[in-house]
């Protein structure tokens, strides 16, 4: 139990810290109780089903594999029923490789000449969903087999910890600030760490990141741009990954700039609100006029996709229904086709911290679960289509 004790309310310092305290201790009682024991986060097992789906076989092909004995099986089998681990579904994928006609069917990472896909999500915004569609995408990824990197640039750190690192818990690893700031840099490969998620590493934040913006206002000079210092520095892990997300801060600071220097698509996450809309429009201005300046300095951008997700849609508020046509109708195939369904699943998972796909179906109200799932399958799904399409793949 935390101590109530009366709140300081002399010198607005003395109340700030005082909260400030109080806030941490409890999120630290809250973290614990959601990372017990040890204060690590795992992953739940997937059923034979959802492990055919995410290999794109059917059911009855994993038996003979499996009866054939080409795939090994999994530790977990519970009265004739087969559970695995995601550690599992990723080595399955190259044992069934190896027996392919169709190359890359079950390892789709990039072949040479597909160039390392940096998509960033962005929108100064609060609550537009960045940071949930982040970790969603980068879930639907890694568990099709594909090497992926997020980048933290938010010092708030919350795709940090629901990547199983608690910046409010004792953490004091390296953050991506170490690789991109202006006094002895250290080696972005020390930064990236894997996470408890296979195929999934991070460049994780802490609010020392915020330092990149003061820091940037003084140092950044010809010789050192700011706007290198994102793209160099995953210049150094790029042979390791297939897709680099990077999630911003809510603001459009250097640090979202430098983000963008680095990115190779866009999408701007976007919910169907009057208000939201509007700071949009005057998002995208300050954008398009910062694109220019570092363009002027020498950066070229040079975007595959840049694109609008309407995100926390829903289809029977008829408000936000004819927002979402006014954006499609202005602005076409720039709005992606699939939205994120504004869903108490994907509202329940990310206040444990968990994205849908580390829900367990049963532990929820199916129905909810099963849109919520196809909604965020339906955002990954286009996203990959689009970085097929960037890696010229039909
Ligand atoms: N599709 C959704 N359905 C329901 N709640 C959502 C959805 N997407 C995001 N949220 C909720 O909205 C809040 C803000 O989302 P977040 O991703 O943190 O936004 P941002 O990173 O843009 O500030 C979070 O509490 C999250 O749980
Ligand atoms: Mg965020």
């Amino acid at each position: 139990m935390i101590p109530v004790t009366p709140i300081a309310t002399e010198r607005p310092s003395a109340l700030a810290a005082d909260i400030s305290e109080r806030l941490t201790l409890a999120i630290r009682e809250h973290l614990l109780s959601a990372f017990a024991p040890d204060n690590t986060k795992t992953l739940r097992l997937f059923s034979a089903p959802e492990t055919a789906e995410l290999l794109g076989v059917s059911g009855q092909f994993m038996r003979k594999v499996h009866s054939e004995g080409t795939l090994p099986e999994p530790a977990e089998n519970r009265g004739g029923r087969r559970y695995y681990t995601a550690q599992e579904i990723w080595d399955a994928r190259h044992v069934l490789e190896q027996s392919s006609r169709k190359p890359g069917k079950y390892t789709p990472q990039r072949a040479e000449g597909e160039k390392l896909q940096v998509w960033q999500l962005m929108n100064f915004k609060g609550g537009s969903s960045k940071s949930t569609t982040t970790i969603h995408l980068a879930h639907y990824f890694a568990l099709r087999g594909y090497r992926v990197l997020v980048v933290d640039l938010d010092p708030q750190g919350s795709l940090t910890s629901m990547c199983g690192i608690s910046p409010e818990i004792e953490f004091d690893g390296l953050t991506i600030y170490d690789a991109i700031k202006y006094d002895d840099p250290v080696d972005m490969r020390d930064v990236v760490a894997p996470t408890y998620f296979p195929g999934l590493s991070i460049a994780p934040s802490r609010l020392m990141l915020s330092e990149f913006e003061t820091e940037s206002a003084v140092h950044s000079d010809a010789e050192q741009p700011f706007f290198t210092r994102i793209r160099n520095a995953i210049a150094q892990v790029e042979n390791d990954f297939d897709i680099v997300l990077i999630d911003s801060p809510p603001q459009l600071g250097f640090l979202t700039i430098s983000g963008m220097a680095a990115a190779s698509s866009l999408i701007v996450p976007l919910t169907p609100s009057m208000l939201d809309v509007s700071s949009t429009a005057q998002f995208l201005e300050l954008a398009g006029a910062y694109m220019e300046v570092i363009e002027d300095a020498g950066a070229s951008l040079n975007y595959d996709h840049f694109k609008f997700l309407i995100t926390r849609d829903e289809p029977t508020d008829i408000p936000s229904q004819q927002l979402t046509s006014f954006m499609r109708a202005l602005f076409q195939d720039r709005v992606m086709s699939a939205t994120a369904l504004k869903s108490t699943a994907i509202s329940d998972a990310t206040m444990l911290k968990q994205s849908i796909y580390e829900v367990v179906r049963s532990e929820m109200t199916r129905s909810t679960y099963d849109r919520a799932k196809s909604s965020m399958d339906a955002v990954g799904s286009e996203v990959k289509q689009m970085l097929h399409d960037a890696w010229g793949r039909v």
